[in-house]
């Protein structure tokens, strides 16, 4: 395929699918992941010619390779992967489990790392890699109670994304971090209950559809903060 085809994890609502239907009318193709099949299919019937649905949980051993049985289906390649997936478990420091813990750097951290290591041989040279991280996990921002898994795991994420600007420089892949500010989506409302954030779903994914597309031509190995509000 000739066209440009970017991946984007947790594409079944929120900022990815905002993300993904950006992409797709800008005729850049898209595989969008999910465990949501009913709410893919809905993308995939908005543009069937440039949207692949691809249901799976990216926590499980097999996603490496379900995602790179699908890339030789389609004959596709790899022009920009967006770790967007994420989980909030909103819950006070001392109440956090083992079980919490885990399954919170399980798909905030480890499935990105996993799925970067796995895939690299189907990135184009120039390609870009963005993690979606949180200004909770900014250094030096200011940090809420019930959060702390939460930010710990981003803050991990965008440490994650500047080493692979370097551990990827020979393969010509870019990496960068946005650590974003409140956007209105239903993990928002679970943060921050009837907190009103200054951008919606759809503005955020322009932001982060045009950064996959060319951000890497400014930034490599960069944590940036994308908030209007004051990271102090
Ligand atoms: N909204 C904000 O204010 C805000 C601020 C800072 C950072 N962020 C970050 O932005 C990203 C998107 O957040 P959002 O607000 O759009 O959240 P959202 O509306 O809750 O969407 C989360 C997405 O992640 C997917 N997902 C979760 N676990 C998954 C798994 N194990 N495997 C595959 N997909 C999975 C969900 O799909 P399924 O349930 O269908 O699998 C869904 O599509 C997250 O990384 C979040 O941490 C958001």
């Amino acid at each position: 395929m000739s066209i440009k085809h970017i991946i984007i994890t947790g594409a079944s609502k929120g900022i990815g699918a905002e993300t993904a239907k950006y992409l797709c009318s800008k005729k850049i193709a898209v595989t969008a992941i999910a465990r949501s099949q009913t709410e893919l299919t809905r993308l995939q019937q908005m543009y069937p010619d440039l949207l692949f649905p691809l249901v799976l949980d990216i926590t499980l051993s097999s996603a490496a390779s379900d995602i790179t049985a699908h890339l030789k289906k389609n004959k596709l390649s790899i022009d920009g992967f967006i770790h967007n997936a994420g989980l909030l478990i909103n819950k006070k420091f001392l109440d956090l489990s083992d079980d919490d813990w885990n399954r919170q750097i399980n798909v905030n951290l480890l499935a990105p790392a996993r799925l970067t290591r796995d895939l690299t041989p189907f990135f184009n040279s120039e390609s870009h890699i963005v993690c979606i991280s949180s200004m909770g996990g900014y250094q030096g921002s200011s940090k809420f109670p019930g959060l702390t898994a939460y930010s710990a795991s981003k803050g991990a994420l965008s440490i994650m994304s500047e080493c692979l600007a370097v551990e990827l420089a020979d393969h010509n892949i870019s990496c960068n971090s946005l650590c974003l500010g409140a956007v209105q989506t239903e993990m928002l409302n679970q943060a921050f209950p009837g907190l009103k954030a200054p951008l919606t779903a759809e503005e955020m994914g322009r932001y982060v559809g045009d950064f996959v597309l060319n951000g890497h031509r400014y930034y490599n190995g960069q944590v940036l903060p994308v908030t209007v509000g004051n990271p102090d």
